[in-house]
């Protein structure tokens, strides 16, 4: 008998009522876009803290305009308000904290070999089982609020993407060969993205950055850059306190990135 996975918002504001993330959490039948209805509650004032979850969103987003595939029932599409004392060019700097938990994380509780890929995709096997999409309001020199975006393919059948996407995304069923309780995965990764905040604002960057390098799929290998102005191909060589690929060249030179899609030469 199939029994169906739901989601209970009081099961999880009572999970996590101690912890900074998830004491207040909204879980949505449907939104447009998790990160949208994010937005609109920290306009409104919700507090840093405040998860914003949906089981379908009807225009899930992904980084350069893309569409997050967000199939009802099966995933996560969650979205974090967050109040980081931050410039807004060091923004990056969530991101890298929220990638580290979740690869972390799914590495611990499932036994996975979760890597992430620069900028912030998360994978298994070089298959991506997740993305992040961070968005904020900001003045020149502080960041008001940002909304942190995860989408997780939990148990989705991939046979329900389009063609192209079927041979390079994977999910969380797929690489288990069985279904998994989403609650059992979703308190320890809202957890650990807690853990990961509260080490970041007592301990710098530093220490996020040492866990990113070690989870990292491509650093060391030859890759090759892709952005909408030009394709370039180098080594990744590391990654800067503020989130950049440093790329190097066989002339000696290095080049910093700041967005793109990477692939890794074989
Ligand atoms: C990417 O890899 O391109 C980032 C994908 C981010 C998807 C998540 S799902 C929850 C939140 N709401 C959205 O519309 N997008 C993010």
């Amino acid at each position: 008998m199939h029994v169906p996975d739901i989601l209970l918002s009081n099961e999880i504001e009572s999970a996590l009522k101690s912890e900074l993330i998830g004491k207040y959490v909204f879980l949505f039948d449907e939104v447009d876009s998790t990160n949208t209805k994010a937005r609109e509650l920290a306009e409104k004032g919700y507090d840093e803290g405040t998860v914003i979850m949906a089981e379908n969103q009807s225009k899930g987003r992904g980084r350069l305009g893309r569409v997050w595939v967000s199939p009802p029932g099966v995933n996560f599409y969650i979205s974090i308000i967050l109040k980081p004392e931050l410039v807004p060019a060091k923004a990056t700097r969530i991101t890298m904290l929220v990638a580290v938990a979740v690869a972390s994380v799914l590495r611990k509780t499932l036994s996975l070999p979760v890597t992430i890929r620069w900028p912030n995709d998360i994978l298994v096997r070089d298959r991506k089982l997740g993305g992040i999409l961070i968005e904020m309001d900001s003045e020149m020199d502080r960041v008001n609020y940002v909304v942190i975006g995860i989408g997780i393919n939990v148990n989705m059948d991939i046979s329900i993407l389009p063609d192209g996407l079927q041979k390079t995304a994977t999910s969380i069923k797929r690489e288990l060969g069985h279904e998994v309780k989403r609650i059992d995965i979703l308190i320890p990764l809202l957890k650990g993205i807690g853990y990961w905040y509260r080490v970041y604002k007592k301990d710098g960057i530093h220490p996020v950055l040492n866990e990113w390098i070690n989870l990292s799929s491509i650093l060391g290998k030859r890759i090759r850059l892709s952005t909408p102005k030009k394709v370039i191909e180098g080594k990744a060589e590391g990654i800067d306190e503020d989130g950049r690929l440093i790329i190097g060249f066989p002339d000696g030179s290095f080049e910093l990135a700041s967005s793109g899609d990477v692939t890794v030469i074989k």
